[in-house]
């Protein structure tokens, strides 16, 4: 029986990340749950977001993970803390839940020169306000501005991301990002579907600009955890092999899929 590292998401996004820590980590075996069926979280409330992230998370556990990584910022924004600190100790203090916002937060200073930074993210991850406060905490000299961008997780779900009518989205958004401060130097993709759109919104993004997407960042954030975590790392076993959750249709799930992995990588219904 194998003790992956489990992903989760709201549904395909985090599958940006999964390909990134793949790359860096090959040697670990991996479990993923994309919760299409119930996408997008963005909209939802904290209560429903945190209710269904702790049933991901349980899920996940029942495949013998000793470590899930929230791989979505709306469930790592309302549902992280209260399962860190209320849930895991009652169900299995031994195991660990990881988020997504805390190494990003982490990076962006490292990046900006103006000291004023955009985030874009879910209407759930901007109104919970999570970014700000943390990059308040971590780099308080830092502007933070964000913009929510609804229509993005949508599009990257029914396989629109690039198609010419996405166009239109993103570019609206990022102007009205842009036009909050035109210092801002550095941005953060602070949802984890974005990095699909990231072609157009490099089209759409001026000069001088840097995207921050979280695939790599998270992934360095990883090996430098398991690195510090030898009891954690000797837990986890080292087969080398992904398998992929749907509570959606794993056709396709399975297509969405081979954007980032070469070959056929079998998609498993699940209900949760
Ligand atoms: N990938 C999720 C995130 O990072 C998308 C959330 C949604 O389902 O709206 O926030």
């Amino acid at each position: 029986m194998t003790s992956p590292i489990a992903l989760f998401d709201s549904g395909y996004g985090g599958l940006t990340v999964l390909q990134r820590i793949r790359q860096l980590l090959p040697q670990y075996d991996y479990i993923y749950l994309g919760d299409n069926a119930r996408n997008p979280y963005g909209s939802r409330s904290f209560e429903i977001v945190y209710q269904y992230t702790l049933q991901s998370v349980r899920r996940l556990f029942d495949f013998n993970a000793p470590l899930v990584i929230l791989a979505c910022n709306t469930a790592s924004a309302k549902a992280l803390r209260n399962i860190q600190q209320n849930d895991l100790p009652r169900i299995d203090p031994s195991r660990r839940v990881l988020g997504v916002i805390r190494p990003s937060v982490e990076a962006v200073g490292l990046y900006t020169k103006s000291h004023c930074v955009g985030v874009l993210g879910t209407q759930g991850t901007v109104d919970s306000l999570s970014y700000p406060i943390e990059i308040e905490k971590l780099w308080p000299d830092l502007k933070v501005y964000q913009q929510a961008c609804p229509m993005w997780v949508p599009l990257v779900e029914n396989g629109e991301f690039d198609k010419p009518g996405a166009d239109y989205f993103v570019q609206k958004y990022l102007d009205m990002l842009m036009s909050q401060s035109p210092d801002i130097d550095v941005i953060i993709l602070g949802c984890t579907h974005y990095p699909l759109l990231a072609d157009k919104i490099k089209k759409y993004l001026p000069d001088g600009v840097r995207l921050l997407s979280q695939g790599e960042i998270v992934a360095n954030s990883l090996r430098d955890y398991l690195a510090r975590h030898a009891d954690m790392d000797q837990r986890l076993t080292k087969g080398g092999t992904i398998k992929l959750y749907t509570t959606e249709n794993p056709g396709k799930f399975e297509n969405t899929a081979r954007i980032f992995f070469d070959g056929h990588l079998p998609v498993e219904h699940i209900t949760l």
